[in-house]
């Protein structure tokens, strides 16, 4: 236990929670997400969840892990007894079902960093952008070299262990990561026609918000926040006692947040310039995007830059998804960090075969009416994530309780009523809100 390894400053972990935050998931999913679901009244919705309980959240994974310095089933086992490290389980094997779809998307940007590069993606005509997409990821192979090659470059990072592996990708990487996304917001909002697209974004149209919306909000928030299956646990476990949680969990959420706001301003005002439809779905960034870079001056070189972007994201986010599996194995059964990842690594590539495949060869292969890549994306955000921080809500809130508020408040962390109003916000509101969502659309 001694030897636990910390990390070696305070930025260096905000960054490496910030990194894990800011992901596809901000840049790629957020606002595809938001253009289907009514552009400014799910912006609204969405804030309203992270103040609701998201941050709450966020804050207890950080907790337990902090507490017991444990990865996430040492972590419950520790705090909780018996039963409860079956929720660390759970996000061992949320971590595997996540990263085998994460890493084809992944790779696909890589992909596009160099076509890009090439000017293969030379289009004004998204018909023919959407082809050349199809033809890419329906390809049996090229798309999971690529999707080797990530894996490679992820297991790279967290083998270097925390300060010297995750710690220092990330404090190189996050600042770069938001100056691209600076660089890119200025260009769009800079072009002719934008100021509709920045009226589609920000006025809210409650004619498209239903139950659906909600349900959408909740599971974006969950993956955007990394929340749900033991990663923030993971990275509060390598801080400190002394470390003034409420403060970073709030700094975290925050860059998150502004992330993706930031992403939807850099795409939304664009696509909407230049005529194209803001609701093309999970295409919007690898169909919709080039369309818009070919009709501007040096685009190849902004769309460069944007995929980059992109991959620089999914990195810091999927060291991120591997690294709790990896600590639990590293605990709990002793063995080296290297050796550890070398086979998740492994594993993780093999589960991300038939996920690739499904856009190809496999497309016709469904287990309840899913492709692979649907099933494991739908499993992962609309059950795993959300079972998983309803189940660590109501740890917090209501098995460890008082002693919790103790472990957040003793240090004079959180004034009493803020203090008291996170548990009640654990014991019943997000409960509530979780399962009402997840029974009322799931059935
Ligand atoms: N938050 C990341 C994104 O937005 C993805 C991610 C990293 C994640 N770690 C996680 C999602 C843990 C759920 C749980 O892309």
């Amino acid at each position: 236990m001694s030897t636990r390894e910390h990390w070696g400053s305070r930025f260096g972990f905000i960054m490496a929670a910030a990194g894990s935050a800011v992901g596809l998931g901000n840049i790629w999913r957020f606002p595809y997400i938001t253009g289907e679901n009514g552009g400014g009244a799910f912006l609204v919705i969405y804030l309203g969840i992270v103040i609701g309980f998201g941050l709450s959240l966020m804050m207890a994974e950080m907790l337990v892990g902090r507490s017991a310095q444990r990865n996430p089933v040492g972590a419950f086992r520790q705090l909780g007894g018996k039963g409860w490290p079956l929720v660390g389980f759970l996000g061992v094997l949320t971590g595997f079902v996540i990263l085998s779809f994460y890493i084809v998307v992944a790779g696909w940007t890589l992909s596009y960093i160099g076509q890009m590069a090439r000017g293969l993606l030379h289009s004004r005509y998204p018909a023919v952008l959407g082809s050349a997409f199809e033809g890419f990821v329906a390809d049996p192979w090229r798309p999971l070299a690529y999707a080797a090659v990530f894996m490679v470059l992820v297991a790279w990072v967290v083998t270097g262990g925390i300060s010297r592996g995750i710690e220092r990708a990330n404090r190189w990487l996050m600042p770069i990561l938001f100056l691209l996304l600076l660089v890119l917001v200025t260009r769009a909002l800079t072009l002719p026609g934008a100021a509709q697209g920045m009226a589609f974004y920000l006025t809210p149209d409650w004619s498209k918000v239903d139950g659906g919306t909600f349900f959408a909000a909740i599971s974006q928030v969950f993956f955007s926040f990394s929340i749900g299956m033991g990663t923030m646990l993971t990275y509060g476990s390598y801080l400190s006692l002394r470390e003034n949680l409420p403060r970073s969990a709030l700094t975290v959420g925050a860059l998150d947040c502004l992330a993706a706001f930031l992403s939807g301003l850099m795409v939304i005002p664009a696509v909407f310039a230049f005529g194209f439809s803001p609701s093309a779905g999970p295409g919007l960034t690898f169909i919709t995007l080039p369309a818009v870079f070919a009709a501007l001056p040096g685009g190849d070189l902004f769309g460069m830059l944007f995929f980059t972007l992109l991959a620089i994201a999914a990195l810091t986010s999927a060291v991120s998804i591997l690294e709790p599996l990896v600590s639990y194995v590293i605990d709990e059964h002793g063995l080296p960090r290297r050796v550890v990842v070398a086979g998740a690594s492994v594993v993780c590539f093999l589960l991300a075969v038939p996920a690739s495949l499904s856009f190809g060869p496999w497309s016709e292969v469904t287990v309840f009416g899913k492709t692979w890549f649907d099933l494991m994306d739908f499993l992962a955000n609309n059950l795993m994530l959300p079972v998983g921080g309803l189940l660590t809500a109501l740890f917090v809130g209501w098995v460890w309780g008082r002693p919790a508020l103790t472990a957040l408040s003793n240090e004079h962390q959180l004034h009493q009523p803020w203090a008291v109003a996170w548990l009640w916000i654990l014991r019943v509101v997000a409960p509530v809100a979780i399962t009402w969502i997840l029974i009322t659309n799931l059935s």
